[in-house]
């Protein structure tokens, strides 16, 4: 009991409203914050979570960059993947995008090797047995997609490197893809069917699985990783399922690429903005119309669908908005809107311009054509000329706090209504349950706090109801001083910053006084904890 004093007053008070059989005694401070509706129960929440739901995708090309070798791994980001993983989840590992359809295994080749051009453009990039043996510096426990090249339309390149991943770290597989977006493949390769994709596929798949020692990738494969596009070959899960993609009983899970945003053109680079990345009602949006068809599709034929790689903006972010802690509360409300729709995991990517994906974006490589990385990246891995120097950004923090929500196994999510008086395109809240009893709850005020704003958009939530029979909840919050915030030093969760990736400041665990309230400013989240053996580092 760390403060008896409180705790006597609170039961007095309380059993004082009790015996007068009325809320709004004179003497007793009122609560006046927002209620929320939140069920008791789990009944009509999301499946029970894995602790791999926030996982990564590292684009391929820039795999020495963001890791190093074998010999020497890349401390700060070992460092920062070490903060999420010791709070207790379990992040899976996909080498994939763009430059895994150019990848390539050779047995005499060491540590991955990009061939480009002077812009930075990456032809190729060629693995060898260096850079399996670099995943063995990732944290016990840590599992991995192998990833195969279907871009170069080569089996021999496909099985190479499904062969060679068997080979050197078949206890850290747990699935195979065999290319990225097919969608972006020249679609007459299969005549723009459907059906001439699916029998290469399963030609591939299968020739694979005969060539992989013991099995390993036999119905372990994911199928589709296409983006939303329509395209002319129509390879989304939602298509694929019906014409028989999983005839084979070759599918594991499906995988759908989530892109609401880009920049890979002016026209959609106009709407890349901070206003637009946190319109709540625009993320469900797209997450209902864009993505959950595919989703729904999986779940009905029984198979389980993974984001298999998403961020906010496509084509590397766009500065100024992906960069700042806007991108932050980006994450923590995506995340968990594809967490209640049932997908098994989540894969956050992370990588650098690649100039080839579109003549028109807005990024681009460094002059010197060396890496000019994603501003929606959680770090800048090393040192560049483009993005200075090595350091985690804004949204790194996003991960801690989806860590603390997600960390007890098992959890189920619940999106809960916008109360009245609050706006649905600037708020959004989540129920996290484990055993069936609600554990946590996230409040994302996205309402937009800049220097200039005339208000801060405070909102106050009385949680009162929910609290344990001592009245008691934590709070652990993720802020910043403006939602345009870019200085990492000054972007917080629970009072601690990383910017160069070991914990800055005291952890900040905020009890919830005996009114029940917790406030929350614009362009903030927080994360109740109803638990004390809940609250993390305390
Ligand atoms: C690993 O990277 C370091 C630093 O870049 C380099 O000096 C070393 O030669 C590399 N080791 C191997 C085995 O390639
Ligand atoms: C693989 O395809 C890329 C273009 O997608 C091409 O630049 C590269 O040369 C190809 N590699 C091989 C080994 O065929
Ligand atoms: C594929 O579809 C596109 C768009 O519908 C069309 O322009 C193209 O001619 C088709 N290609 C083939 C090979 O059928
Ligand atoms: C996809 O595009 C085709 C035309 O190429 C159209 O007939 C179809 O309705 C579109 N599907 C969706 C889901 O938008
Ligand atoms: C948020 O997005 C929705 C759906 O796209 C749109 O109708 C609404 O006007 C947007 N709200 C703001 C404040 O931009
Ligand atoms: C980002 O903001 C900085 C500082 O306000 C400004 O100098 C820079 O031009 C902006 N960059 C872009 C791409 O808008
Ligand atoms: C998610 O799964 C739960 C539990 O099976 C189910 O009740 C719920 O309807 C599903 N939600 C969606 C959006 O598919
Ligand atoms: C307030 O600041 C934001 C971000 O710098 C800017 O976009 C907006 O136009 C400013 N608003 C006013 C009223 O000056």
């Amino acid at each position: 009991m760390r403060q008896p004093s409180a705790f006597l007053v609170r039961v007095w008070l309380a059993s004082l409203s009790l015996s007068l059989g009325v809320h709004a005694h004179p003497f007793v401070e009122q609560p006046k914050g927002i209620e929320l509706h939140i069920p008791r129960t789990a009944s009509g929440a999301s499946i029970e979570h894995k602790t791999s739901f926030s996982s990564f995708s590292f684009e391929p090309a820039f795999w020495v960059e963001f890791f190093g070798n074998a010999s020497q791994p890349n401390e700060l980001t070992f460092q920062l993947l070490s903060h999420i993983i010791e709070r207790g989840v379990q992040p899976t590992i996909r080498p994939g995008g763009i430059t895994m359809d150019s990848l390539i295994f050779d047995a005499s080749a060491s540590d991955p090797v990009r061939t480009m051009n002077e812009e930075g453009g990456v032809y190729r990039t060629t693995v060898g047995p260096a850079y399996y043996e670099s995943w063995s510096n990732f944290p016990t426990g840590t599992k991995f997609v192998s990833t195969l090249n279907f871009g170069n339309e080569s089996l021999d390149i496909a099985r190479d490197m499904a062969v060679a991943s068997a080979q050197y770290q078949r206890d850290k597989i747990l699935y195979f893809e065999l290319g990225n977006e097919p969608t972006n493949y020249p679609p007459e390769r299969w005549d723009n069917s459907t059906e001439a994709y699916i029998r290469q596929w399963q030609d591939w798949t299968e020739s694979i699985d005969e060539a992989v020692e013991g099995d390993l990738s036999r119905g372990k494969w994911w199928a589709s990783s296409a983006t939303t596009d329509n395209t002319s070959l129509h390879v989304r899960p939602a298509d694929l399922i019906p014409a028989g993609v999983d005839s084979t009983g070759q599918v594991s899970e499906y995988s759908i690429h989530s892109y609401a945003f880009s920049t890979c053109d002016p026209k959609r680079a106009a709407l890349a903005t901070i206003p637009n990345i946190l319109n709540h009602t625009e993320l469900v949006r797209y997450a209902d119309e864009e993505i959950y068809p595919s989703a729904k599709a999986a779940l009905d034929s029984g198979k389980g669908w993974v984001i298999g790689e998403f961020n906010s903006i496509s084509c590397s972010g766009a500065p100024n908005v992906s960069d700042t802690f806007a991108q932050a509360l980006w994450v923590v409300d995506v995340q968990l809107i594809y967490a209640v729709r049932n997908a098994s995991a989540v894969y956050l990517h992370q990588g650098a311009t690649l100039v080839f994906q579109s003549s028109q974006q807005v990024n681009e490589a460094a002059d010197d054509g060396s890496p000019g990385y994603s501003t929606y990246d959680l770090f800048y891995p090393r040192d560049s000329s483009k993005r200075g120097h090595a350091r985690a950004l804004p949204s790194y923090v996003s991960q801690l706090f989806l860590a603390e929500a997600l960390n007890t196994p098992e959890t189920r999510v619940r999106a809960l209504e916008t109360p009245e008086g609050l706006s649905e395109d600037h708020f959004s809240a989540y129920a996290f349950y484990s055993d069936g009893a609600l554990r946590k709850l996230a409040l994302i005020n996205m309402q937009l706090y800049f220097a200039n704003s005339t208000s801060d958009h405070t909102v106050s939530f009385d949680v009162s109801q929910h609290c344990g029979p001592q009245g008691k909840a934590w709070v652990k919050r993720m802020t910043a001083p403006y939602v345009d915030t870019g200085e990492t030093e000054l972007v917080t969760w629970a009072g601690q910053s990383f910017e160069n990736g070991s914990p800055i400041g005291r952890v900040e665990v905020e009890e919830v006084r005996r009114n029940g309230i917790v406030e929350v400013k614009g362009s903030e989240a927080v994360l109740v904890l109803f638990n004390e053996g809940d609250v993390y580092g305390w």
